[in-house]
């Protein structure tokens, strides 16, 4: 006590450090523990080559930390025979060039001791696995800190082991559970959710690591963090106003020999496209968060990448094959002599990103099969402002501002051969993390999408690591922000699936493959739309598609229900349709100074909403009005809204002052379409209070397959006569609740464009041809404008079936 008193510092001094030495003993006993690691799939092609190494690399990294090992390879194969084809694959196992060959021999023989192959075929075999997992555990007086199961077997087998694992092999308390897949994760967005349902009926978010290899690489797994280090730097210039374009390719010399019962099936777009190029584009678009480290700050902000990707239509993609791929197919699968694939080896998407940020940035997603090199990289190459009277030779060497300005992300191989990251020396010096990335040497001669290694800072890893290595890491380490949740996947699907979808008979150009390729797959962007930069040159060989081109036919121009119709290929019909509306607009706008419009919703007129916001610059939309033909009762921002479509593909794309749009009020009172609210009379109201006499300069509408036309429906009499402009119906189809202009008003019109496209309108096309004005059973052919004009733009496909 006295001493206390007179050394009052020292007491406490003490009590803090024996405090602290025993947090740290409690801690220390917290971290340690037993991990164990069952590799399914243990004998199979990527544990050859990727995992066992990758395990071992993990082994040397985490050996005298915190935890203690045991490896199970483990596979359908007997147990004799499997262990010979495991231990062939543990042969070539290798260490760091740095480590000195006896401290490698040492640590490979610790892991061979830790390591044993096991028979994984009954649900009794899974219930051994736990039971010997735990009695290591015990005799070893050990803590078991979890259990890592790595799937690499073909997805059929899923649902079976993971039925297997969550039955039997869970970790008593305290200690984790990591399920690792690797893709395909599902062939679009249907299938890949069905898969995710089972996978979540045995396993937890949290406990799932979906691999996509690509997020490993070097390169990639960087982008964030350069991102984040490099903040004060690219704050001002990572956006529209700065970025020109950005790149994302892989491409590769092989083929898809011996792999085509799998490629047949999935082909570039989904073997490649739809992960590893759309997780690299997620890392170059997502807002950045405060925090980095942060999985779940990542991983939310992906997301809501995801949801400002604008949709995918065919004009956004341009998809070839390789010439050897149908002999290929034919070979291997067993096909006759006359089949042809349509399976695509090669595809460029053009993606664009919604939002303040990215808007009218073109992003390129490229990747081919037997093309004339390999390499991987993301090209960020910003606008160039500069404007040099000097001629070249008097530019400052290197850093001229007439230079290209450019970041780069080199994935891998190409004539650098390693993973890099090089930034323009004319932008800024960038820092990256000293200790594991360092300055490449200069290689004379050495160029680099067209300019010398001198134009860049140019940053490499001090020590190459293969993909699997890394995401071994951090599924070891918990670190989930470099793996695939299941919203993630499912956004993914949701965004590529519509264009895998209308590509399915598309025929794909066909390209000899390697060098000989020339530029027949080389590229232009223009407008919304990615092309290939040559004509069609003469098919190398008969391909399947010798149906007619649109080409072959001219515009039709005939009647239809004794009025003008035009029909062409939809690409031609959408276009004519469109420069017919600028031609009604421009008219009108110089007559009465506005021209109001009012559109349909449904699915036809989206292309013609992306080509009159993509194509027709000259369109009067500060003097034209938007109102909607008709609407379903449903908030204005649910997809299923026409508004919402509209929003989508045309008014967030053009400049249109905000009191010109006019929604119809479905969403009143915290109610949809509810009577007493009285949105139809409002409307009506505002309608009569802009439009002189009622009278819309055009009206589009469209044609069901039972004849409605709006949201006007057969054997419901409602908006089909009377006074009221504006009514409120009951459509057959959900939402069942509509608002839609009567057929009154639309007639009272001095243009009405009917757009009927499509295969399946052509029986009712043939129907509404032949009848008279019966609005009752076909409320289209109601529409006869009392003294304005009604033009009918079909489709062949509508109209010649
Ligand atoms: C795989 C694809 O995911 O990635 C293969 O299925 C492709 O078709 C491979 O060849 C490319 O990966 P890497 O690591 O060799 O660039």
């Amino acid at each position: 006590m006295v001493g206390r008193c007179r050394h009052p510092g020292l007491w406490k001094m003490l009590t803090v450090a024996m405090c602290v030495a025993l947090v740290g003993c409690l801690q220390a006993q917290e971290l340690r523990g037993h991990v164990s690691i069952v590799l399914l799939g243990a004998t199979g092609d990527l544990a050859k080559k990727y995992l066992w190494q990758g395990l071992f690399q993990l082994y040397l990294d985490e050996v005298g930390k915190d935890h203690s090992f045991s490896f199970h390879g483990a596979a359908l194969t007997a147990p004799e025979q499997g262990w010979k084809l495991m231990a062939k694959a543990l042969e070539s196992l290798s260490c760091p060039s740095d480590m000195a060959p006896s401290h490698c021999a040492e640590l490979k023989d610790q892991f061979l001791r830790l390591s044993q192959y096991r028979q994984l075929k009954t649900a009794e075999d899974y219930r051994t696995l736990s039971k010997d997992i735990e009695a290591q555990v015990k005799q070893e007086d050990l803590r078991e800190a979890g259990r890592i199961f790595y799937f690499s077997v073909p997805p059929f087998a899923y649902v079976d082991i993971a039925r297997n694992i969550n039955s039997s092999c869970r970790p008593g308390p305290g200690a984790w559970l990591r399920v690792v897949f690797e893709k395909p994760f599902g062939h679009d967005h249907l299938s890949a959710q069905q898969l995710a349902t089972e996978l979540g009926s045995f396993f937890q978010e949290e406990e799932m690591y979906r691999v996509d290899h690509y997020l490993g690489k070097q390169a990639v797994a960087q982008i964030l963090p350069f991102r984040d280090q490099n903040r004060k730097a690219l704050d001002g210039l990572w956006n529209r106003h700065h970025v020109e374009r950005v790149e994302i390719i892989m491409k590769e010399t092989v083929d898809a020999e011996g792999r085509i019962s799998f490629y047949e099936e999935y082909g570039v777009i989904r073997d490649v496209l739809q992960n590893h190029l759309t997780e690299i584009l997620m890392l170059v678009a997502m807002e950045l968060p405060l925090n980095v480290s942060s999985s779940a700050a990542v991983l939310q902000h992906k997301l809501e990448a995801f949801r400002g990707l604008r949709g995918l239509n065919k004009g956004s993609a341009v998809v070839g094959q390789y010439q050897a791929y149908s002999a290929q197919a034919r070979r291997e699968l067993q096909k006759p002599e006359g089949f042809h694939s349509l399976t695509p080896t090669f595809a460029g998407v053009l993606v664009h990103v919604d939002s303040l940020r990215w808007e009218g940035v073109p992003f390129t997603l490229m990747s081919g099969k037997a093309l004339d090199e390999r390499v991987g990289y993301v090209r960020v190459l910003f606008k160039n402002q500069a404007f040099c009277i000097q001629h070249e030779r008097h530019w400052a060497p290197e850093q001229s501002p007439c230079l290209p300005r450019q970041i780069i992300f080199h994935i891998g191989h190409g004539e650098l051969s390693h993973p890099a990251i090089l930034v323009s020396r004319n932008l800024f010096r960038p820092s990256l993390p000293a200790h594991s990335w360092a300055e490449v040497q200069e290689r004379p001669g050495l160029r680099v999408l067209g300019r010398p290694l001198s134009d860049f800072y140019a940053y490499s890893p001090l020590r190459e690591r293969d993909a699997y290595s890394i995401l071994l890491s951090h599924i070891f380490h918990g670190r989930k922000e470099s793996f695939i949740t299941t919203e993630n996947l499912l956004a993914s699907w949701d965004f590529w699936t519509p264009l895998l979808d209308s590509l399915a008979h598309e025929v794909p150009r066909l390209y000899p493959g390697g060098a000989d390729t020339g530029c027949l797959l080389d590229l232009e962007l223009n407008g919304g739309h990615l092309s290939f930069s040559q004509q069609q040159p003469e098919q190398l060989v008969p391909g399947p598609g010798s149906a007619p081109k649109p080409s072959d036919f001219q515009v039709l121009r005939a009647r239809y229900r004794e009025s003008p119709l035009i029909s062409a290929w939809p690409e031609e019909l959408i276009s004519r349709l469109a420069s017919d509306i600028e031609a009604s607009a421009l008219q009108a706008v110089q007559h009465f100074g506005k021209f109001h419009l009012a559109l349909s919703g449904g699915s036809s007129p989206i292309a013609l909403f992306q080509q009159l916001a993509m194509g027709h610059y000259s369109f009067p939309w500060a003097h034209t009005h938007l109102w909607l033909v008709d609407e379903r009762c449903v908030p204005l921002s649910d997809p299923d809204s026409n508004f919402q479509g509209l929003q989508a593909h045309l008014l967030q794309h053009i400049r249109l002052p905000y009191y010109n749009i006019h929604p119809m009020p479905v969403h009143l009172h915290q109610r949809l379409c509810a009577e007493e609210d009285q949105g139809a009379q409002t409307y009506a109201g505002e309608i009569s209070a802009l439009v002189a006499n009622s009278s819309f300069d055009l009206v589009l509408l469209g044609m069901g397959t039972d004849g409605h036309t709006a949201s006007l429906f057969p054997q419901s009499p409602t908006g089909l006569d009377g006074e009221q402009l504006v009514v409120l119906t009951q459509s057959p189809f959900r939402p069942h609740q509509r608002m839609s202009l009567s057929l009154p008003l639309i007639n009272r019109a001095k243009k009405v464009a009917v757009l009927v496209m499509g295969r399946t309108k052509r029986d009712i096309t043939m129907l509404v041809s032949r009848v008279g004005q019966e609005p009752r059973k076909w409320p289209i052919s109601g529409v006869l404008p009392s003294s304005g004009q009604l033009v009918w733009y079909m489709d062949y496909e509508a109209f010649l079936g």
